[in-house]
Parts: C-alpha cells; structure tokens; sequence
C-alpha cells in the first residue's frame, strides 16, 4: 500500500464489517479512526473480504481450466486492481479509461478481455495495440471495423463473438437484465451463426471464443447451464464451417450476492458444478468476469448524520452521502443495509436522504434503523460494487475519498475531491474559433 499507511491499535481480527463494543469496525481498524482521519462520505473497503470472496468462486471452478477477470466497471480503484492481480486475476474492461486503469494497475494483454457494445475505433486501437486476451466483438458492423484496424497494425486480434443467448433472467431490476431477446448487448442468437462465419473469412481476427453476459444479481444456476448448452451447440455448429481455433467460453458475470434483504447470494459450488456438467470433456477454457461477487459486500459507504428533520409524517436522517455519492438507491431502488457505527439502542422508522437537491436523493426509504443523532456516523453495507464507480458531481459535489482496510492498516487509496478538482477541465478564457 506504500505511503500513507497508518497501523492502528490491534484489535481481533475479523472478517469486514463487524461490531465491538467501540463501534463497528473494518478488519481491526475502527470506522470511527477512518472518519476522523479521511473525513466523510467516504468508501472503505475490505481486502479480506476480496481475497475470501476470489478464492471462493477461484476454488469452486478449480477442476475446470479457467480464469476470473475482474469486472472493472464494478469499481476500477487501481488499489482493488492491484489486490485482484496479486490474487491471479484478469480483468474485463469496456473502455479505454478502463484499459487505461488496468495497465497502471500492471495488468497485461492477456489478462485482460474487453467487452462493451459501442467500442469506438480508437478503443480497438488501443485494444489491438495492447494485445488483449478476447475482444467482445458485439455486431456486424465492430467486427468489420475490427478486422480493419487489426490488419493496419498489422495485427490479427484473437475474439469471441458475444451473443445474445436470449435465456430468461430474474433479476432484482429491468436495467441489470442483458440476455434477453431484443436487448442491445450481444449478437441476436439468429444471427450469431452468420456472423460468426463472415468471422471466420476475415484475416484480420482469430475467432477463439464465444462469450456471454446474461445480466447481473442472477443467483440461479439454470440461466448460465443453459447459456453454456447454447454456446456449446454454436461453438459444434461453427466447427462444421471450419473454426478450428474455438477454445473459450466466456460466460460474463451477473453472479448474486446477498444485500442483506431478500437476495440470495449465488452458491460458487453449484455453479461450477453445473456448468462443469455441461462443459464435460469439450476441452473449452473458460473466462468469467465477477465485478459485485467479488468487491460488492467488501464495502461500505461511511457517512455522518448531519440532521434529523420532520416533515408531516416522515421521519428524516439527513447524511452528507447521498445519491452523487450511492446512485444505487435511487436508479434501481436498491435495498442497502445502513447500520450506526455506535447504535445508540433506540429503532426509528425515516428515510435516509442525502443533500442534493431531488426528492430522489434517498438511501433508504421508510427504514427501520438506528435512532441516530447529527454527527453519528452510520454505513451503508455492500457498496463495494457499483458504488463509487457510479458516483457523480451533480450539484458540484466533490466525490468522496476511498480507504482500504487490510487488518490492521489502512490506505487512503483515493483522496477526496476537492472543488478545485471539479472545474479542471473548464476553459477560464474561451477561445472562441471564428468559423
Ligand atoms: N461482464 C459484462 C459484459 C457486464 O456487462 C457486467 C456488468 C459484468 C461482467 C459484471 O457483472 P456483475 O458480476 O458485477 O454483476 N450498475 C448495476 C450493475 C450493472 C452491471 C453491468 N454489467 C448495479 O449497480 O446493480
């Protein structure tokens, strides 16, 4: 972690987020010493939790030869990409920023797939030039362009068709649901065939793949079983029309984790075992690409009570974290636990609101929580993934800092913004071009 490593008082260690009579505590370093040193809203993360959760789905897949690539967008903090890489990751990417981020976080070529349904030109340059393990070719119209840019590196790009499988998903909302007929990811299952042939006729691709994404928050085994009969009978239909080259299944991401509601956490052994079962001998490597399994319930999102508020009948708890902090809540009406990091013993029913200006702008709503008073700190549980990543300036809000805990350390791993940072980018002069 290098400069900027603070040891605390050793506490028992304990695996994320759990209490003592102090207060709760990341691993053995108390939240309450994270806030007082990094301020707040700030995203603290679990590096036990990441190991643990890695080696769980690492483990269960063991008898199948195969490699877990990050999910980058679930959150790209080159820290967590670090931490992936020394554990034996890869990682999946859907842009240049993120390339961008997994080659400073000393990720090579073939560690990295790169998905994504509108690549720009420049990305499959970049993409090309850095010679990833898989492009993700998503239509007709990227695999033209592809082959062209490969052949004028002259380079031939190793992809995978990603299709769409069009198997059924239940997912906890519409917009983490991408496998279905008519959704914009993914060749049509119709067309998969077609263009997996013109593929093949291109001398400016290798077609050794075929890759699927079907949604996220899937906790049933079925979809994936199905979606690797699917990808089996192509892959047996395409060696007909001479694709000798084909020995990747890419079966994406999506697995669940428990938000501490009524989710239910993907079981890693049935799983594998399933998609083992349908593997058989067919000799296929497989890539998946957890981004929430891995890092989701490794973090939390620690914030103060500034107010309390009644209005009518609504009890409110005003946070300085809110939805530019935690978009979650507010876009898919997410369930996050939030906890007082010192419950003062007392239950209220309120919604937990941020400061910005949008009767959106909730964590919770109608929540029966901690009674806490301004200054309380509280966390919302299982922001790991899909938390900072999403955050925004709206309202000209700084984002937050992000600290990772490993025992008894911890890291500021990003500062917190500043309003400086906020207006970088932006012209003071204009220099108006006369056209
Ligand atoms: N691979 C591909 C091609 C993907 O599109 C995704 C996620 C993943 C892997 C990783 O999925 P995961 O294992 O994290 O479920 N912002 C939403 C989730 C959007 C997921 C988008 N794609 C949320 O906060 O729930």
């Amino acid at each position: 972690m290098g400069e900027g490593v603070l040891k605390t008082a050793t506490a028992p260690r304990a695996l994320g987020f759990a209490g003592s009579s102090a207060g709760l505590s990341c691993e053995s370093v108390p939240l309450s010493v994270i806030a007082a040193d990094a301020g707040t809203p700030v995203y603290v993360y679990s590096a036990a939790v990441i190991r643990e959760q890695y080696s769980r789905l690492d483990r269960a897949f063991a008898r199948v030869p195969h490699r877990l690539h990050y999910s980058v967008k679930a959150n790209g903090n080159l820290a967590l990409l670090r931490l992936l890489r020394t554990l034996g990751a890869g990682v999946d990417i859907v842009s240049a920023g993120e390339l961008h981020r997994a080659l400073l976080a000393g990720f090579s070529g073939p560690d990295i797939v790169f998905s994504g349904v509108g690549k720009t030109e420049a990305e499959l340059v970049a993409a090309v030039d850095a010679r990833v393990r898989l492009i993700n070719v998503e239509s007709l119209g990227e695999l033209h362009l592809l082959d062209e840019v490969a052949r004028r590196l002259g380079r031939r790009a190793d992809i995978a068709l990603r299709v769409n499988p069009e198997v059924t998903v239940s997912t906890p909302h519409a917009y983490i649901r991408t496998g279905g007929r008519g959704d914009k990811f993914g060749v049509p299952w119709d067309d998969a065939l077609d263009v997996a042939r013109v593929a093949l006729r291109l001398p400016g691709v290798r077609l050794v793949g075929l890759d699927v994404h079907i949604g996220s928050m899937v906790a049933r085994v079925e979809p994936y079983r199905d979606a690797v009969r699917r990808l089996l009978g192509l892959a047996s239909d395409l060696r007909k029309h001479g694709a000798s080259d084909l020995a990747v299944l890419d079966l994406g991401g999506g697995f669940a984790v428990s938000y501490g509601s009524d989710e239910v956490e993907v079981d890693p052994d049935a799983l594998a075992q399933a998609v083992e079962e349908e593997l058989a001998d067919s000799g296929f490597a497989l890539v998946l690409e957890p981004g929430r399994f891995l890092v989701g319930n490794a973090g939390v999102l620690l914030t103060r009570v500034l107010y309390r508020k009644r209005s009518g009948d609504k009890e409110y708890v005003i946070t300085d974290a809110g939805m530019t902090d935690l978009l979650r809540p507010s876009h898919y009406d997410a369930f996050h636990a939030i906890d007082a990091v010192v419950p003062s013993g007392a239950r209220i029913r309120a919604d937990v609101v941020g400061p910005v200006c949008e009767s959106g702008d909730f964590l919770a709503r109608d929540r029966d929580l901690d009674d806490a008073a301004p200054g309380d700190l509280l966390i919302v549980r299982s922001a790991g993934a899909y938390g900072y990543a999403m955050a925004s300036h709206y309202n000209a809000r700084p984002k937050p800092a992000e600290v990772l805990v490993d025992g008894d350390s911890f890291a500021i791993a990003t500062r917190r913004e500043t309003v400086a940072d906020l207006v970088r980018q932006e012209a003071h002069e204009l220099d108006w071009r006369r056209v």
